[in-house]
């Protein structure tokens, strides 16, 4: 069985994923979230164990089961997701495929907020969260040998795939056209162009269990070299 996995092209690696979304509380009942099924991480983390590896996958909040033989650790909010890809490292390879919300509440309410009579909204203080994906790129010591992020974008794919491979410190950046007439959110398709600092790739649309196992399977290129 050891000799068997000594073949696998991940064997002795260890593969951190973050999936999902994050929820960030408004108060005791309501949150802002982004749109993500998770399909794609979890995904991810499935192929990453079919190739050999440990892997650890820091998930938000989805309705996926666990995928069978990855350490899940489960997160709600940006906060406790980048505590939790902290704490796991170090990873050899780091693919961030969660959907993190941008921003939090300044302050979270203890209380429900309520609707006072005047038909005025209330207005919400937000504040930025943490990037995670930036954080570990620029680790001095833990930074993976191969870092991998995710760009979900409406317009200007690469130049935005770019922008954040050069201020998020990535190898690769995994750009998605989420327009709405694409159907992508949600779906179990993808079409996605693999961005790096030698050039851009347009893979063509498939599974997103295909684009998680190409991708296993340039990263353990990566690692062979
Ligand atoms: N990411 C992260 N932590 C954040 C925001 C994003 O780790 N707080 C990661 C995502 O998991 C993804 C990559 O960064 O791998 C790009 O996420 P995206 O939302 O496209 O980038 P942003 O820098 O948040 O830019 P935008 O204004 O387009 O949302
Ligand atoms: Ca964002």
């Amino acid at each position: 069985k050891d000799l068997e996995a000594g073949r696998l092209p991940l064997a002795g690696k260890h593969v951190l994923i973050t999936s999902g979304p994050t929820h960030e509380p408004i108060d005791p009942v309501r949150y802002i979230a982004n749109r993500s099924s998770g399909k794609q991480g979890h995904a991810l983390a499935a192929a990453a164990y079919a190739a050999g590896a440990r892997v650890t996958l820091v998930s938000g909040p989805v309705t996926l089961p666990a995928p069978a033989n990855v350490a899940v650790i489960q997160v709600e909010s940006a906060t406790e997701m980048l505590k939790a890809v902290e704490a796991a490292l170090p990873a050899d390879i780091a693919i961030m495929a969660a959907a993190v919300a941008d921003w939090r509440m300044a302050s979270e309410g203890t209380q429900k907020i309520k609707k006072d009579g005047s038909g005025r909204p209330p207005a919400l203080e937000l504040t930025e969260n943490p990037d995670i994906l930036a954080t570990i790129g620029h680790h001095k010591s833990l930074r993976p040998k191969l870092l991998i992020g995710f760009a979900a974008e409406t317009t200007d794919l690469v130049d935005n795939a770019r922008g954040k491979l050069e201020r998020k410190n990535a190898d690769w950046i995994i750009a998605n056209d989420v327009s709405p007439a694409t159907g992508i959110m949600g779906g179990d398709a993808n079409t996605v162009r693999l961005v790096s600092r030698s050039g851009v790739e347009d893979w063509p649309q498939m599974s997103k269990a295909d684009v998680a196992r190409r991708i296993i399977a340039r990263a353990a290129e990566v690692l062979k070299t």
